[in-house]
Parts: structure tokens; sequence; C-alpha cells
């Protein structure tokens, strides 16, 4: 029998990511976007009170990792005031309203200086990076303030989704067709995530109104030059034409910080959502298949 859809307030659809998941979740959520400027206490208070849906996603943040860094110590920049301030009145508000928050944060909170996996019980530990720094202070916020909230953690989104915005997938194909893609860290490794499966995640977390803190990343962690690699495998495209790149080369040459191991696990989070999370050579192979059908992407 086919399931009604669950109406389901957010902020930052018009970005990459609520974009893609809006068009992901069609069906499932009938998202009701929540006009407001969330770094305003008073108007997120009255439009969260106001909103008829039960449950409130923020996809809402500054999202410029050069542009944050520039603002780093700055409590009274706009990433500071989005991110950290603008969670905390969204907290607030639903808080006082009753309302189920899901925070999208990121794998950033981690300052990524140590060997192993990040699981979803450590707390956020950044403090070089602002951006990181601001969205582990959003986290903080969050756990505070509003009892039965939900933080999803992603990183590096790519999908085959339509949306707003170029994702990594996209950037990476197009780089290499016109020969513009930088070399790619070896020495790097993340865990990106798959849209198709964060956008499946998000429905059993507001479905059952689920509380806690859950990884929505790919099973394997692996460095952009390999993820770059098999990005071209999978596309048919010649890996031969992507070049290795090295973060220390990079930071020697005075370039911003980075996180070096930012690998997160996932299975505490597929184990109590029971979602499967995928790894990306699955996930590419299933875009890939929706690029050469354009059927949507189709979630085994
Ligand atoms: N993209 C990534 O690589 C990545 C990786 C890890 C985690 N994340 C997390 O994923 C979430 C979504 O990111 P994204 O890539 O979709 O970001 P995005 O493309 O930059 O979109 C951000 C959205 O937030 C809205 N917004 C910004 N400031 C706001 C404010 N003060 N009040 C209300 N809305 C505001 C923007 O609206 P306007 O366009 O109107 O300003 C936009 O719709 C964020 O929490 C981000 O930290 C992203």
């Amino acid at each position: 029998m086919k399931r009604s859809s669950v109406p389901v307030a957010a902020t930052g659809l018009g970005g990459l990511v609520g974009s893609r998941v809006r068009a992901g979740t069609a069906g499932e959520v009938d998202w009701l976007p929540l006009q407001v400027d969330i770094r305003e206490p008073d108007a997120t208070l009255t439009r969260v009170a106001a909103t008829p849906a039960d449950v409130v996603v923020n996809f809402a943040a500054f999202t410029d990792v050069s542009a944050a860094y520039a603002q780093r110590g700055r409590e009274d920049g706009p990433c500071f005031r989005t991110n950290v301030l603008g969670a905390r009145h969204l907290a607030r508000a639903c808080a006082r309203a009753g309302k189920h928050l899901v925070h999208i944060s990121t794998d950033y909170v981690f300052a990524g200086d140590r060997a192993g996996v990040y699981t979803e019980d450590e707390p956020g530990d950044a403090t070089e990076d602002w951006y990181g720094f601001t969205k582990r202070l959003a986290e903080d916020e969050i756990r505070a303030r509003c009892d039965g909230a939900a933080i999803v953690r992603i990183a590096a989104p790519f999908s085959a989704l339509p949306g707003v915005k170029e994702e990594v997938v996209g950037a990476v194909l197009r780089q290499l067709g016109e020969r513009t893609l930088p070399p790619m860290f070896v020495d790097r490794v993340f865990t990106p995530t798959c849209i198709e499966d964060l956008a499946a995640l998000l429905v059993a977390v507001i479905r059952g109104r689920v509380a806690g803190t859950f990884h929505a990343v790919t099973t394997q962690p692996l460095s952009p030059y390999d993820f770059a690699v098999l990005i071209a495998d999978a596309y048919g495209r010649d890996a031969g034409r992507v070049r290795r790149g090295e973060l220390a080369d990079y930071l020697s040459r005075g370039g911003r910080p980075y996180p070096r191991r930012l690998a997160l696990a996932n299975a505490a989070t597929g184990d109590r959502l029971g979602v499967s999370l995928r790894d990306v050579p699955t996930c590419l192979a299933a875009m890939r298949a929706t690029a050469m059908t354009g059927t949507a992407a189709c979630r085994g």
C-alpha cells in the first residue's frame, strides 16, 4: 500500500543538498520551505511555531569553507551567525513548539588529525577550520537545547538527482573533459555522501521521529584521488587523466588547512535506522545507469 507523504518544514531547500534531497524524496515527503533568515531569533521562533509540519529539517548553513576561514575568530561574521546562532535559534524554536528537529552536519566537525574512523557517538573536535568549528558548535547548540533532535553528518555530497549547483561527480567529469581537473590529493581520506542514500535515511529519521547522531556516508574511506579515478572509470573516461597531488605539498605552499583524515563510520547508523549505506562504486554505477536510461535513481 502506498504511504502518504509527510509534511516537513525545511530551511535551505534551495541549496545543493536540499534541492536534491527534495527531488529524491518525492512522494515520501511534502517539503514546506521555511522562509526565514535563521540568524533572526524572533522571526525563527514565529516561523517555526506557525508551520503546520511536525518536523523541521535544517539544510541551511554558511558553506563556503574558504570564505569561512577568512572569518576565523569573528563571532559577528556571517559564518558564525548562520551556523552557530542559526542552529541555536532553530533548536530553541523547535523545543518550544514541540517540533522534531533534524539538523544536517558535516565530517568537518572533526579535526581529522588522527588515524582510524570517527563513530557516530563522538563529539566534534575541530578547532582550526572555522567552518568545521562553527558546525561543531552548532551540534552542541542542538544537543543542549532540543531533546529528541537528530543530527545527520554528511561529507562531499554527490548525486544523479536534479538540483541546483554542481555536485562532485559532475564537477570531476566536466573538469576531466575540459582538462582542468587539478591534481587530486592522495594523502587525504574521506567518506563521501551519496545523496540518494541520504534521502532514504532522512525519510527513516523523519517517519520514525528518531533522535541521535547519524553518519550518512558511503562505507569505505578513500582519497580524493581514488574517488576521481572511480568516477572516471564509472563513466568510461580516461582515468589516466586524473593527476596525483599531495595535501602536504599544498600546505607547505601556504594553503588553508584541510582536515586530513575524515573517515566516518556508518555501521551504527545503518543498524539503528535499517537503511543500507552503499559503497562508492555501487553508488556511481547506479548514477551511471540513471544517466544512461534517464530514469530516477533506483535504490535496491
Ligand atoms: N556541500 C557540501 O560539500 C557539504 C558537505 C558536508 C556537509 N554539508 C552540509 O549540508 C548542508 C547543506 O549544504 P549545501 O551544500 O546544500 O549548502 P548550499 O548549497 O550553500 O545551500 C545553503 C542553503 O542555506 C540557505 N541559507 C544560508 N544562510 C541562511 C540563513 N542565514 N538563513 C536561512 N537560510 C540560509 C541558502 O539560502 P540562500 O541561497 O538564499 O542564501 C541555501 O539555500 C549544510 O548543513 C552543510 O554544512 C555540505
